[in-house]
């Protein structure tokens, strides 16, 4: 949720601010602006709309300096307006400042400064942040740095901030608590940005920062961090491992469509070094020190949001079905707010793309607080959940930037079901014949993920049928339950057509009472599992004229003479079935929205990397 980048060093400003605001754009979308630190001043543009009004907006204008900030925003506090676009100014625009995050206590703080006489020009909670820094900077009479200082240790709430000022024009001043700031070093430079897509063109050489950390950043001097509480802190630098054609579409239209496409070389990639088929061995390097606690363990709570969160339910499945622990999977938003029983002898498993989920972050701290261990899958590398838990394994799935998760979800099942692999391996509860053939199959979903994108015409053609239709319903069992949790989400979510998830079985409880002829009923009825139930529920649909998209294993015969449309995928074990069920539903909800005339990379409302509650 909102992006923010920073440059300082003896190149244009402007230009690598602007890309780099491009390539955050899936952070926030709804208005975006930059402020440039002139010779006698510092200058602000910011319009409401997408990166590209930004530039249009510039056009003309004065775009020099070699230091600046960037943001493009996603709105919490204020509509998406001119006035509520970052950089926001000090009252006598010396200085300027840039936020991700929420100030919880801003109206407290805003109430104080409106007495001693600020005026705001925007609704936002940010605005707060600039003036109190303003009003320390001049009353209490330190240097920026310390009235930022100062000023950060009276806000709740979170922030990642650059600051700019006229009296130290080469100079960046950045802090984070909750939501990401990496800096990037140059020679004789210094990059920042929430997210190492906006800094890997210029260098791979980063700091990541941690909460409560305020860095100042001066080409020629050192870096200097400090904590909120005045501690100096070092840091050692790493290598960010992000390559640039991972960051560009590369021919496809969308990002969401390369993205989905990419999937069989990113589960391959999820795999790669942990599954050996010739020596039958699953290992997941991360947390191999963590195997005994986690087969000891009283329960499994996994938690996390959204689609990672459908395939922590994919992992409840796997881990009961493998290793027989108890497994709990909760929305990290609920978990964090509902005081839920956590015992020492849990392991807690946060799932997540970004690894900047705020509920999720949250929900891990709840749980080290209570003592549980805490283990993480997340696909960026060195993001803030990666750091916040004991141990874990990344995904490895690269950079997903369209706003809809989809090499992420398979990613993730693909670790979950390595790690259960892996677990149950070691428990010696599973047959060794058994074992074999689950590693054998997981080591062929990738080629068969393949052979479904080549259906890719004819479900093009369903989502002909479907882009009509204001609703939809997505039905599954056991591990295609979540499928049909998934398949909806990326209907709704870039299309704009209203989609429910529900299990097959719950459908006479309540959501058959929508089912006519205007409603189009995805059915995930592959030939595992509760193969003759299902059939019965797509019986029940087409009894009230409902219209029935299957998903079905090849050479199904049952499901295909109900159907309307049906979807082949290749035959496979019950437990994989989500990787490759889910990939036909993520090509339909694409073509969907593409026929809708939705903005598929960005859609409305929404943001890729949630920073805030
Ligand atoms: C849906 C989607 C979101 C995310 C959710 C969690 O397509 O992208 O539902 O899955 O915001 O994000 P991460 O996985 O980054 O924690």
């Amino acid at each position: 949720m909102c992006g923010i980048v920073g440059y300082v060093g003896n190149k244009d400003a402007y230009p690598i601010l602007v890309k780099g605001l491009y390539r955050m754009e899936y952070r926030g979308y709804d208005s975006a602006g930059v402020a440039l630190v002139h010779s006698d001043k510092v200058e602000v543009y910011k319009c409401q709309g997408r990166v590209k009004d930004l530039e249009t907006f510039c056009e003309g204008k004065d775009i020099s300096g070699n230091c600046g900030i960037a943001h493009t925003r996603w709105a919490t506090h204020g509509e998406p307006s001119n006035q509520n676009a970052h950089p926001h100014f000090s009252s006598d625009r010396k200085i300027a400042l840039i936020h991700n995050g929420i100030i919880e206590n801003h109206l407290v703080l805003r109430d104080a400064l409106i007495k001693q006489g600020y005026e705001f020009t925007s609704d936002t909670d940010s605005e707060v942040l600039i003036h109190l820094i303003e009003d320390i900077n001049k009353n209490e009479n330190v240097d920026l740095p310390e009235a930022v200082r100062l000023a950060l240790s009276q806000v709740q709430g979170t922030y990642a901030i650059i600051v700019v000022s006229i009296d130290d024009p080469h100079t960046l001043i950045t802090a984070r608590k909750g939501s990401p700031v990496i800096i990037g070093f140059g020679k004789d430079e210094y990059y920042v940005a929430s997210d190492g897509s906006a800094l890997v063109e210029y260098t791979k050489k980063v700091v990541y920062l941690n909460d409560e950390e305020i860095a100042v950043l001066t080409p020629g001097n050192d870096l200097t961090v400090k904590t909120v509480k005045n501690k100096r802190v070092s840091h050692y630098i790493q290598q960010i491992q992000i390559s640039l054609d991972q960051l560009e579409k590369g021919g496809y239209e969308h990002f969401m469509l390369k993205e989905i496409y990419e999937q069989p070389r990113s589960i391959a990639d999820s795999m790669r070094g942990r599954l050996n088929v010739k020596k039958d061995v699953v290992s997941l390097g991360g947390i191999v020190e963590y195997e005994d606690r986690l087969l000891s363990a009283r329960r499994i709570i996994i938690v996390a949001c959204g689609t990672s969160y459908h395939a922590g339910l994919v992992g409840e499945h796997l881990f009961e079905d493998l290793i027989r622990i108890p497994v709990e999977v909760e929305y990290a938003s609920e978990f964090r707010y509902r005081n839920p029983i956590i015992y020492e002898d849990d392991v807690v498993i946060a799932i997540s793309q970004s690894g900047e989920t705020a509920d999720t972050l949250a929900a891990i701290e709840l749980a080290k607080k209570k003592g549980a261990t805490v283990l993480g899958i997340c696909n960026v590398v060195g993001s803030s959940i990666a750091r916040a838990t004991d141990a874990g394994s990344y995904t490895h799935a690269g950079p997903e930037i369209g706003v809809a998760s989809t090499k992420a979800f398979t990613a993730q099942v693909t670790v979950l079901a390595l790690m259960a692999l892996c677990l149950a391996n070691r428990k010696g509860k599973i047959p060794q014949k058994r074992y074999k053939k689950l590693v054998e199959e997981l080591e062929s979903i990738p080629s068969k993920v393949e052979t479904i994108l080549k259906d890719n015409e004819s479900i093009k053609q369903i989502a002909n049928y479907m882009k009509d239709f204001s609703n939809a319903l997505y039905l599954g069992r056991n591990y295609n339950y979540p499928v049909a949790l998934e398949g909806a989400l990326k209907l709704k979510e870039i299309s704009y057509i209203h989609a429910e998830g529900y299990p097959a079985a719950e459908m006479k409880h309540g959501p058959i009472a929508l089912i006519d002829e205007d409603m189009p009923v995805v059915v995930i009825a592959t030939n595992k599992g509760s193969y003759e139930k299902v059939v019965s529920n797509i019986q029940e649909v087409k009894a009230r004229k409902g219209k029935i998209i299957s998903i079905v294993s090849e050479g199904d015969v049952d499901v295909k003479k109900l159907s309307d449309y049906v979807i082949e995928i290749p035959e496979t074990e019950e437990m994989y079935v989500p990787i490759l069920a889910s990939v036909p539903l993520q090509l339909l909800a694409y073509h969907v929205a593409v026929m809708c005339g939705r903005d598929v990379d960005r859609p409305r409302n929404l943001a890729k990397s949630v920073t805030v509650e």
